[in-house]
């Protein structure tokens, strides 16, 4: 499984592909903005020069399906790891498979996003998304099973051959990315705060700080020996 950092903070991504968990990145108007990043075109670049490579998904900004074709092919001029986010539908419910359809064709990568059911993630995939991201914290938010929904997905994709990845975000604590994880995502998209309580534990700590108490024991047992 793959972990993408789900951010637009430059600080943060670099920190943790440093640490070299981070596989790609995912962004989205609401992320560009959170992270001060008003020049999208600007941060997105730098985003996409820091991953050397990995996947950023950076998300049109129209209710309008032409206009979202004509924002794909400009955003994905910037760097030729960008992969567009296509919304599933827009705002007034109009499907936006034909634009994912008409990217595909092109070969402009398209991340399917803001995804709710198993519905859209098997027509994403039929339209050409290379990725299906389902937002798990806002499922769960309306009562809906997401980890039934993710296992469903991955099953369904992997029966009938598809090559898309399924992503899932939304992600609203540690627990989220476990369930996905063991549900058959085949990315988690992570926020850096959930990072960084992934990797925490304080038992851990106390652990590590009981090691440390005890060699330093040892250490003074030692030097009271030969000194004696
Ligand atoms: C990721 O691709 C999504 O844009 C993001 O995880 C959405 O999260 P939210 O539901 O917390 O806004």
């Amino acid at each position: 499984m793959d972990i993408f950092i789900d951010s637009a903070d430059t600080t943060e991504i670099k920190k943790w592909l440093d640490y070299g968990v981070i596989d790609g990145v995912t962004t989205n108007p609401s992320i560009m903005l959170k992270d001060g990043a008003y020049d999208i075109e600007s941060r997105a670049r730098e985003i996409a020069v820091a991953v050397d490579g990995r996947p950023v998904s950076v998300e049109v900004a129209t209710n309008d399906l032409t206009e979202m074709v004509n924002q794909a092919r400009v955003i994905a001029q910037w760097s030729p790891n960008i992969v567009i986010k296509i919304p599933i539908i827009n705002e007034s419910g109009e499907p936006c498979l034909g634009v994912i359809s008409q990217l595909d064709k092109e070969g402009i990568k398209v991340n399917a996003t803001a995804m709710m059911s198993f519905g859209q993630v098997a027509l994403a995939a039929k339209a050409g998304a290379t990725y299906a991201s389902i937002f798990a914290g806002r499922v769960a938010d309306e009562g809906g099973d997401v980890t039934r929904l993710i296992g469903m997905a991955a099953d369904w994709l992997e029966s009938w051959d598809y090559e898309t990845k399924i992503i899932v975000g939304s992600i609203r604590g540690v627990i989220d990315i476990q369930d996905a994880a063991c549900a058959g995502a085949h990315i988690v998209t992570i926020q850096p705060q959930f990072l960084s309580k992934m990797v925490d534990h304080k038992y851990t700590r106390e652990t590590v700080r009981g090691f440390i108490i005890d060699a330093k024991k040892a250490l003074a047992v030692r030097e009271k020996k030969s000194g004696s």
